[in-house]
């Protein structure tokens, strides 16, 4: 496809619908970078643990936040230089990034951060208010979904995949809990767009979803 590289693409969508995985493809076929919000908000949380700072502690984040930077190299996440593609990954993170993902501190820095990636250069950019906040003038918004029964089955494989058990009512209750907390914060919520396409991934594979994604920049190219 010609002409991509100012191409911004947002996709938006609840945990576990796949977002990530088709995000990374598509932003492959198209050759433009690919950003990961979610591992920004991961990342800030494991600095909180990691320094024993409580988020809601005003002056404390402040000063942390000030110290802190955030960047994607090479496909990696960098937290002050350091790579932590593997350690934002645990359960302890997923735990502190849902929750201080809702303070809008850690909002306004992080948001920032991915606005000034948006200005520079074509991106895929999947999180949970990028079409809606982040890039509202995206020229591509996409809201990826799936049913909870779905979603949970998905997050189950991947536990058992990791040699993790998995039980797959906790895990619905879990990311029902999930949605309602993304969706019902006050500062920048998940949220369809209006103008957002929406893909439901319940009965599609990833290869399913990247076509249909570029389907649709196809017709509009
Ligand atoms: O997509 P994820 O599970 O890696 O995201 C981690 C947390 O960050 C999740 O609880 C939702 C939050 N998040 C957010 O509030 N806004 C974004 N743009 C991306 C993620």
């Amino acid at each position: 496809m010609e002409n991509t590289e100012r191409l911004r693409i947002a996709i938006d969508g609840p945990a576990g619908a796949g977002k990530s995985t088709a995000a990374k493809r598509l932003a492959r076929e198209l050759s433009i970078d690919y950003i990961d919000t979610g591992a920004m908000y991961r990342a800030i949380a494991l600095k909180l643990i990691r320094e024993h700072v409580d988020y809601n502690d005003a002056e404390a984040l402040k000063e942390l936040l000030s110290e802190t930077d955030v960047d994607f190299r090479d496909g990696h996440v960098l937290l002050d230089g350091e790579i932590v593609d593997k350690d934002i990954r645990t359960s302890a993170v997923s735990r502190m990034a849902s929750d201080s993902s809702a303070v809008l501190a850690i909002r306004e820095k992080l948001v920032a951060l991915q606005r000034a990636m948006g200005e520079t250069k074509g991106l895929v950019m999947d999180g949970r208010d990028i079409g809606s906040n982040v890039l509202p003038d995206a020229e591509y918004k996409f809201y990826l979904t799936a049913s909870v029964h779905v979603r949970a089955c998905r997050r189950s494989l991947e536990m058992i995949e990791k040699g993790e058990t998995a039980d797959l009512d906790s895990i619905e209750a879990d990311i029902t809990a999930r949605d309602l907390q993304d969706s019902t914060r006050t500062h920048h919520p998940l949220t369809q767009a209006e103008d957002a396409i929406v893909v439901d991934s319940t009965n599609l594979n990833i290869g399913e979803v990247v076509e249909v994604m570029l389907g649709h920049i196809r017709s509009r190219r």
